[in-house]
């Protein structure tokens, strides 16, 4: 059986009041529960939960202390190691909290004009502090840096719309990606993913999990998505 990625981006969202609220009530349900103790929650699924920066510590304590089944990621990266750079947080630092970090996000180069070489960057960055990139691309023709194994699918006008791709058509980019670049080893799928749809695309063979923005900020709904995959 393959291994599905399952990942939460909350994106600019939650106060650190609500992240406990979101991390007691997933507490809750049986599935949880049941895999609390145990790490991963089953040998074939990860869970990764992205949060701001500012609640990486707050999960970090609450997931140890619990036992919860959740590994954490950072939303982005600096492409600067530590040092004089006003507002980021570099790679290192998100290496205390977190296993992976998401990189090249669609949000990242629509608002904030960022590019493949800076992506490039982050990518080595993050690396050498030994995160792994959760890499996106907006589709085949995006540039994936050397050394990222784990790319996120997601075509902008999925993301945030209600309105996702087809299973079909994820299954072909990512089939197109692994056969481009053979480090790759997993290739997910994200843009409007709820408890109804997720089946459908972690049941292509090519599809290795799935990245959720909306849908991951309600427990009770990240919970059935978790229960669905
Ligand atoms: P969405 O966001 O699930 O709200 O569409 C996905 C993402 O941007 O990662």
């Amino acid at each position: 059986m393959k291994k599905i990625f399952i990942i939460a981006n909350w994106k600019s969202n939650k106060s650190t009041l609500e992240a406990e609220n979101w991390l007691q009530e997933i507490s809750n349900f049986q599935s949880i529960r049941q895999a609390q103790d145990k790490f991963p929650i089953s040998n074939e699924k990860e869970v990764i939960i992205c949060p701001p920066f500012t609640l990486l510590s707050t999960l970090k304590t609450y997931i140890d202390e619990k036992r919860l089944p959740f590994k954490l990621g950072g939303q982005d990266v600096s492409p600067f190691g530590a040092g004089a750079y006003t507002g980021e947080i570099n790679a290192e630092q998100i290496k205390e909290f977190a296993d992976y970090a998401i990189i090249g996000h669609s949000e990242r180069r629509n608002n904030f004009g960022e590019t493949d070489e800076l992506h490039g960057k982050k990518v080595k960055l993050a690396l050498e502090a030994e995160l792994t990139p959760i890499y996106c691309i907006q589709n085949e023709n995006t540039h994936v840096p050397e050394g990222v194994s784990l790319v996120a699918y997601e075509p902008p006008t999925a993301i945030g719309t209600g309105n996702p791709d087809t299973p079909e058509n994820a299954e072909r980019v990512a089939g197109e990606v692994m056969k481009k670049y053979t480090l790759v080893k997993a290739v997910i799928y994200g843009g409007s993913v709820t408890s109804e749809n997720v089946h459908n695309f972690i049941s292509m063979p090519s599809v290795d999990g799935v990245l959720i923005g909306g849908a991951s900020l309600d427990p009770r709904k990240f919970a059935q998505i978790i229960q669905n995959s």
